[in-house]
């Protein structure tokens, strides 16, 4: 079958590889649709933590089951579904929480023994599939995925207001936190983003201010929006010298600051802001199982993210779908790869 393979930094080929063997708890999988996610861009420009090429990209993805290994129960063939992309080792003390996102030993799509899902076909536990409903497109589908990382990126606050919410970066992870904040709740929600679409995107989502980092005083118009007070909660979903700085002084004394972007290289941070305003600074890695089910639930329950879906490229043209995302030199939110 074919595999869209990162040879080396910037380059992306379409390989012949074998088509994967499932074990008797899983399925296969014929791919319809995968996501091109940031984290495909690190391995794509060279600055993934630990992943370096040869590398089958992508972890995104939606397709239908055209094979059943002999103990899968719950799932037939035919069914359209979408997949958890990660298994944890099952038996170190985070696995036994439940907490297979920060397993010791996690194996995920495009680590060794398990294909990545810019491929034909893609092989999967029982236990990490979803079914789609059959209103919902393979498209829509697939972005069940980052739409568990924004609700992952929201379950981790422990802040209790939610008056308002800045989200530093308005790219698809940015975008998405602010669709899942407005369900939760969140009252005024401002977003920045160097790019204007991303911008206006967020605005037409229902963000109350869109801000240009690069030409506005985001710290003083979120202090204006609040009334001198600052925000409960900012996620920070870009990453750029100075953003934790920023995130620090748009939040309130005792407010909180989710990370969620993958900052690989140092950046200066002052760090006293955060002591001398008592704010908390947590961290997210992707999602815990029950992320994953509440973002199947909103989209199986009709919420319309079509609008996310803003290039699709074939397999054989992954090399481009990567440089839509990584040059940026087209409007773009997420990009789609469709196989077959
Ligand atoms: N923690 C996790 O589990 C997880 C999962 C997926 C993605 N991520 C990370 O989250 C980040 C965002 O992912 P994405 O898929 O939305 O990427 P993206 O490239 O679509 O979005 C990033 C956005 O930030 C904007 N930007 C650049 N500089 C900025 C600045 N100084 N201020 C504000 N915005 C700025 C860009 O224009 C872009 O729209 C990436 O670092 C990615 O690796 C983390
Ligand atoms: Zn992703
Ligand atoms: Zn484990």
């Amino acid at each position: 079958m074919k595999a869209a393979v990162v040879t080396a930094t910037g380059r992306v080929e379409i390989q012949d590889v074998e088509t994967p063997a499932i074990k008797d708890d899983e399925v296969l999988i014929k791919v319809k649709t995968a996501g091109v996610c940031g984290s495909d861009l690190h391995v794509f420009q060279g600055t993934h933590a630990f992943r370096k090429p040869p590398v089958v990209l992508g972890h995104e993805v939606a397709g239908d089951i055209v094979k059943l290994g002999k103990n899968v129960k719950k799932f037939k063939l035919g069914d359209r579904v979408t997949v958890e992309p990660h298994l944890g080792c099952g038996v170190c003390e985070f696995c036994k929480q439940g907490l297979v996102n920060i397993c010791n030993n996690k194996s995920a799509p495009g680590t060794a023994g398990w294909i990545g899902t810019f491929v034909e076909y893609f092989n999967a536990p029982e236990k990490t599939l979803y079914k789609l409903d059959d209103k919902v497109s393979y498209e829509e589908g697939t972005l069940i995925e980052p739409l568990a990382v924004a609700v992952h990126a929201l379950t981790r606050a422990s802040v209790k207001g939610r008056d308002c919410l800045v989200i530093l970066g308005a790219g698809t992870i940015g975008l998405l936190v602010l669709v899942v904040a407005r369900q939760m709740g969140f009252k005024t929600i401002i977003c920045t983003d160097t790019a204007p679409f991303n911008r206006e995107m967020s605005l037409k989502l229902g963000a109350a201010a869109a801000l240009n980092p690069l030409s506005e005083d985001v710290i003083a118009k979120t202090r204006e929006l609040t009334n001198g007070r600052g925000a409960d909660l900012a996620i920070v979903a870009a990453g750029a010298d100075g953003i934790l700085d920023q995130a620090s002084a748009c939040v309130r004394k005792r407010g909180e600051i989710g990370l969620v972007a993958m900052i690989t290289k140092k950046i200066p941070f002052y760090c006293y802001s955060v002591v001398f305003n008592e704010q908390n600074l947590y961290g997210a890695m992707t999602y815990e199982t029950s992320d994953f089910v509440k973002a199947t639930e909103l989209i199986n329950g009709g919420l319309d993210l079509s609008a996310f879906v803003t290039q699709k490229r074939s397999l054989e043209q992954s090399q481009e779908a990567l440089e839509i995302l990584s040059q940026k030199k087209e409007n773009v939110i997420k990009v789609i790869v469709t196989v077959g």
